[in-house]
């Protein structure tokens, strides 16, 4: 691991202080979640409250799908690419492949798509629908290398499945 969150209420960088990350904020998620089935006012508040907890993030926010496109939606960070035809990029391929996708470096993920140049690690979840499909992805953008491992790509699926819960 090449960063430290030293910075943070988590501590050293350990799977465990991760862990201690997710755990705190499915009650705040919660929280915000509760009561509310608006997608947008949803999503906006998700990408908020990941946004400003967890260290080392330059942009995290939503692409819903829109026929075979992922279309802008909440997020927080730098304005970002609106349209990503699905199959490009790592948000494309993550509708495609319906799995999270954990990118260490991007510059070697063949066709990502540098909305921020700045960014070097990404991690990208997808969202689904009552029926299981899938309905868009949650993208997080670090400047670190190697920012994501598999606690966050389980920690993040795990605050995505508290939304998908609003779309029943
Ligand atoms: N890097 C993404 C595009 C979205 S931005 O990072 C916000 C991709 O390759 O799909």
């Amino acid at each position: 691991m090449t960063f430290t969150l030293n910075d943070t209420a988590y501590g050293t960088d350990t799977p465990a202080a991760r862990q201690a990350m997710y755990d705190d904020l499915r009650p705040q998620l919660q929280g915000l979640l509760h009561g509310e089935t608006d997608l947008i006012a949803n999503s906006a508040n998700f990408s908020a409250l990941v946004f400003n907890t967890m260290p080392g993030l330059n942009w995290a926010g939503f692409y819903f799908l829109k026929g075979d496109e992922l279309v802008l939606g909440p997020f927080q960070g730098k304005p970002a690419c609106i349209r990503i035809k699905k199959g490009r990029g790592v948000c494309g391929s993550t509708v495609v492949e319906g799995k999270a996708i954990v990118v260490p470096d991007v510059h070697a993920f063949p066709g990502h798509i540098a909305c921020d140049v700045n960014s070097r690690s990404e991690l990208v979840v997808p969202v689904r629908g009552p029926n299981g499909d899938i309905v868009g992805v949650f993208d997080l953008d670090s400047p670190l290398p190697n920012r994501f491992d598999q606690t966050d790509a389980d920690g993040i699926a795990s605050l995505v499945k508290l939304l998908e819960a609003t779309l029943a």
